[in-house]
């Protein structure tokens, strides 16, 4: 296991937190605009791989774009959709073929863009309408979809719908949020109605001087909570969720979706509530009741994915949420792998062994009707390879493509994050002034200058590991000035000055790069029914370093084994097992089908049986 992720430092937020037409078809983008599944998936007549029912988002591999970082156009610094229309060929040649886009909405950026003034609008800094529209043409001329992101736990404070609530206690807009009195404390002065905390630091309530009562805020003080209890409030989000369909986008990543519910009297945390707080936030009585009532209202009328950001939801209660036969969502994300390195608020070291048993405790746990993610990046986390490999000069390139081997590869449609198919790494951050992000300053406000619970150098030694402007840092595409972000002088973020050596046009040019090493894994993927609808099988669950699985699907089977370490490991395959016919490897060579594999540092191989 590498060094660098083993050091124990803390983490700085509560947010701890078909109808069967052809088997996969032979590109990954012809799979995106195969119209195989959900047009027809009512069909009780559907046809079956191996008891699953076809879909077009189960084949897919997801690539997620923070729009502020992927490219800038027009050199003010912050990148912008023309920026992102410019790269899609890009994309498309490394095979993806479903586009989520981060936030792109009309938005005064308190938590850049998940913060939302107005759910109709182009952010402004980003382009206009007609960019948002030359940019899905872009995206459909290349055979590739799009799905875009719903933030409607919380609006932004600067809403048309907030601006009237807060005016008055009779204003017509009053009940789309949740304004509760304040509590008299034994002192006599007015305290929160309940102790929530807020996922950015300090009470998840902000008083408002004008009616004097207070307003949930779950996350920043700009990011009041909806009041989905109002009939009203939902009606509006699925006519905004149509809004966007009716355009063209093939679906929606929903932000923090399990929070919606809120829990009825508001009642204090307990003690040990309030060690996870999230657990009680995604867990309101009315949950599934307002899911199905999306689904049926609009999901179920177009051909569409959707995934919800899950947080505080456990694995036993992903099922409530995917099974197929409920009708709300498609897929969760699930943050037990991504946090294995993570205990409440501490960042604490992981070993490979914890990992394999999440990923084999969700196959248990999850039946024919459900359906998994695979994801180790996004835009709230560190870089996959910093994380999750060893980001040394050494080793960077073969752990980064292992773990890429790894996530596609396992059960569950694939994410990967901008900039991980280059082997981006963590920036090197100095202070608290080289960070944007809000999480990070109301926690450094909190903790550091406040509470005083962390020294300044230990508050940043973690957000260099835990920081979420790790992975908001902007994309490198070359080794012009700012990577080729931007050709302004003044990136809105600072490039990771390894942008000279780690690029995209120095990894499109060199076919051993990480960027083509995913390309054909995405390729291989496409055309492997088995690495979506087979059968998964841990060979090994308590070897130290070694990952070796079968994905099995109709008699063909494929063996892969990652060395998650930095020494070689000479690997004897369990039972007796050959190793079959080598299909991939990160470093290149064959040793032939041998029961011993000799393997070198972050090797990854995948053979057929
Ligand atoms: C989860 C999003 O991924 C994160 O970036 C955001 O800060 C919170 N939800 C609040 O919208
Ligand atoms: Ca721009």
């Amino acid at each position: 296991m590498s060094l660098k992720i083993s050091r124990n430092t803390f983490f700085n937020s509560v947010l701890a937190t078909c109808l069967f037409l052809t088997p996969l078809v032979s590109t990954a983008q012809e799979a995106a605009t195969s119209q195989s599944s959900a047009a027809v998936s009512n069909s009780s007549s559907a046809k079956l791989i191996n008891g699953y029912e076809p879909k077009w988002w189960k084949e897919a591999v997801v690539y997620q774009i923070y729009p502020r970082s992927f490219s800038d156009s027009n050199g003010d610094g912050i990148g912008d959709l023309k920026g992102i229309t410019s790269h899609l060929d890009y994309l498309q040649k490394l095979g993806v073929n479903v586009i989520w886009l981060s936030p792109h909405y009309d938005s005064p950026n308190a938590d850049n863009g998940y913060d939302i003034r107005d759910y109709r609008k182009v952010m402004a800094e980003f382009g206009t309408m007609a960019d948002f529209d030359a940019m899905l043409a872009g995206i459909k001329q290349r055979h590739m979809r799009l799905i875009v992101d719903l933030v409607v736990n919380h609006s932004s404070d600067e809403h048309k719908w907030f601006v009237e609530s807060r005016k008055s206690k009779d204003n017509p807009y009053r009940n789309y949020y949740i304004w509760r009195p304040g509590k008299t404390g034994p002192d006599g002065t007015m305290q929160p109605p309940n102790n929530y905390p807020s996922a950015f630091s300090g009470s998840a309530w902000q008083f408002d001087p004008t009616t004097k009562e207070y307003y949930l805020h779950i996350f920043a003080v700009k990011q009041p909570d909806l009041n989905w209890d109002n009939s009203k409030v939902r009606e509006e989000v699925f006519s905004l969720m149509r809004f966007w369909l009716d355009k063209g986008v093939d679906g929606f990543r929903m932000d923090v979706i399990p929070l919606i519910s809120k829990q009825p009297g508001f009642p204090d945390l307990t003690p040990e509530q309030m060690r996870n707080p999230f657990a009680i936030y995604a867990s309101g009585p009315h949950l599934t009741e307002y899911l199905q009532q999306m689904n049926r209202e609009v999901l179920s009328k177009y051909d569409d994915m959707s995934v919800g950001e899950a947080a505080g939801i456990t694995l036993a209660q992903e099922p409530s949420l995917v099974d197929d036969r409920r009708h709300e969502l498609n897929e969760i994300f699930n943050f037990d792998a991504i946090r294995v390195n993570r205990e409440g608020r501490k960042f604490v070291p992981w070993t490979l062994t914890q990992l394999k048993a999440i990923y084999t405790a969700h196959d248990k746990a999850l039946t024919k009707h459900d359906w998994d993610t695979v994801f180790l990046s996004n835009h709230d986390n560190p870089r996959v390879v910093s994380s999750f490999g060893d980001d040394s000069d050494k080793f960077r390139v073969p752990s980064a493509k292992l773990l890429e081997t790894m996530i596609l590869t396992l059960r569950g449609t694939a994410y990967l994050y901008q900039g991980d198919e280059l082997g981006m790494t963590n920036y090197p951050f100095k202070t608290i002034n080289d960070f944007n992000d809000i999480e990070a300053h109301n926690g450094y406000n909190d903790e550091v200058l406040t509470r005083h619970s962390s020294t300044e150098e230990a508050y940043i030694e973690n957000l260099r590991h835990m920081g979420r402007d790790n992975s908001r840092t902007p994309m490198q595409w070359d080794s012009s000035p700012n990577g080729g972000f931007t050709a302004g002088s003044k990136p809105w973020l600072a490039v990771n000055p390894n942008y000279e050596t780690i690029n995209a046009a120095q990894e499109t040019a060199d076919p051993v790069s990480v960027y083509n090493y995913t390309a054909r894994m995405i390729a291989f993927r496409a055309k492997t029914p088995a690495f979506v609808y087979g059968d998964y099988k841990d060979l090994d669950p308590q070897h130290p370093h070694i990952f070796a699985y079968t994905r099995t699907l109709n008699g063909e089977s494929y063996l892969v084994v990652l060395n998650f370490s930095s020494d070689p490991v000479d690997y004897e395959l369990p039972g007796g097992l050959k190793a079959g016919k080598l299909m991939m490897d990160d470093y290149g060579g064959d040793e032939g089908s041998t029961g011993t594999l000799h393997l070198k540092a972050w090797e990854a191989r995948i053979y057929q049986q």
